[in-house]
């Protein structure tokens, strides 16, 4: 049996588990190898676009000028791309991200508030919510670390709303929309990106925050050489990665890291220890986050909701911790008997966490739109950065 086939048993394992249809057994898969479809694994090639705002040119063009354009925040002095920047992979580069009243990126910002999160990438965000069986509903698609939010759309606002990332203390959360509002329509050609986006030149709250849901949805990195390896190219992984591929299944990681994305979507309490500045009691009050794609690692270090773990090793150790003695909790808020069963029970060992590590480095794609626009229409800083 070849080893990628084992991979796709692993999520045709799941995918029965959850249809409650009988299983196949391991070695009775009834696939030839080169019968498998490669987008069982693979992210697709193509983004679902929802049907109330399907993909257009213009809306793009519109909602990257947005994104960059720091006019959204309360001082102007910071924009979605301040915090999701394509030189630290769209993420920021921090621990706890950096809002309004700051100068700088990434890691050398100085004096923004400080924000009780990590900011995620938003490369492949497209795809959030994404099952074992490749569908996804982009209109209900999880958001943030607690998956508060329901799809892009319903997303964008809120760092608007915000008072740390971006509105500050001048304007009132609620006025800051229609400041931002009345702001772009005096612009001559933000009212020509709302025309050719929309059709006229009215600028609202619902437009501003469908053209960067469809330009966020195209920050893709999606060809990685586990894609292709799991597109037929078997050369595309080294025997190594291979083996860290199995090891990865075999210690229970992909229990909950599953599907083309390497995640659940589900929240976990794992017991990950507060930042010194902010302790974070998750979406429920029980210290659960939800299970991060572990695409495009490589760009977005430090981990986990607090960026609490600076390299891939420490998580590893992390995990290795909380499974010793069935459970064993890392930060004294939560009890050991909180811990996710499955995070409980992986069953790691030195030599393991080197494979797995191997394996995780197969999942970046380098080749995704670094390009930063040249100017934004409000004529500030492009990215709030000077
Ligand atoms: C001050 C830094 C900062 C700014 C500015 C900022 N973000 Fe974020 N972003 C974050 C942090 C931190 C989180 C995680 C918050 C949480 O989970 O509670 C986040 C989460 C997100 C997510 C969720 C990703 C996922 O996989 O769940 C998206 C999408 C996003 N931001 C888009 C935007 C957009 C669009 C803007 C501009 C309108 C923006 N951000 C402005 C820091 C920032
Ligand atoms: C019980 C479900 C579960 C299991 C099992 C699990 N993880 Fe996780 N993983 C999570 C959750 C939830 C987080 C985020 C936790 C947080 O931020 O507090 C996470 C975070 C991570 C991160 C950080 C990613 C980022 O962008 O910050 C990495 C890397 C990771 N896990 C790898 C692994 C590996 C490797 C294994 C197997 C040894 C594993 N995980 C097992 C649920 C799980």
């Amino acid at each position: 049996m070849s080893l990628y086939k084992k991979f796709f048993q692993f999520t045709l394992f799941i995918a029965c588990l959850s249809l409650l249809t009988s299983c196949v057994p391991d070695n009775e898969i009834p696939f030839e190898e080169e019968e498998i479809p490669g987008s069982e694994n693979m992210l697709p090639s193509d983004v679902i676009f929802p049907a109330n705002n399907p993909y257009t040119e213009a809306k793009f063009t519109l909602g990257r000028s947005l994104f960059w354009d720091p006019v959204l925040s309360g001082q102007k002095d910071i924009a979605c791309a301040t915090c999701h920047h394509p030189s630290f992979g769209y993420a920021d580069g921090r621990a706890l991200s950096s809002g309004v009243n700051g100068s700088g990126l990434g890691p050398n910002r100085v004096g923004g508030d400080v924000i009780r999160r990590n900011a995620p990438s938003i490369l492949n965000v497209a795809f959030n919510g994404m099952d074992e069986n490749g569908n996804y509903n982009p209109r209900f698609a999880p958001m943030f670390w607690d998956n508060r939010a329901d799809g892009l759309e319903e997303q964008a606002l809120l760092p608007i709303l915000s008072h740390d990332e971006m509105r500050g203390v001048a304007i009132a959360e609620a006025d800051i929309i229609d400041t931002v509002v009345n702001r772009l329509s005096n612009i001559d050609e933000y009212l020509r990106l709302f025309e050719a986006a929309f059709g006229n030149q009215q600028v609202n709250e619902q437009r501003i925050a469908q053209a960067l849901a469809t330009f966020q949805r195209t920050i893709i990195a999606n060809n990685s050489p586990f894609d292709e390896y799991m597109n037929g190219n078997e050369a595309a992984l080294s025997p190594q990665e291979i083996q860290g591929m199995n090891t990865f299944i075999d210690v229970g990681c992909a229990d909950c890291h599953s599907g083309s994305m390497f995640s659940d979507f589900e929240l976990h309490t794992l017991s990950v220890p507060d930042h010194p500045l902010v302790s974070d009691d998750g979406a429920t009050g029980n210290f659960d986050f939800r299970t991060p794609s572990l695409r495009n690692l490589q760009f977005t270090a430090p981990y986990m909701h607090n960026g609490g773990f600076n390299n891939l090793r420490e998580v590893l150790e992390f995990y290795d911790d909380i499974s010793r003695g069935n459970g064993n909790s890392q930060n004294p808020n939560v009890n050991d008997n909180q811990i996710a069963q499955e995070a409980r029970q992986l069953n790691l060992n030195n030599g393991e966490i080197n494979e797995i590590i191997q394996f995780l480095n197969a999942l970046n794609d380098d080749d995704f739109d670094r390009t930063i626009p040249n100017d934004v229409p409000s004529g500030l800083n492009v990215g709030g950065l000077d």
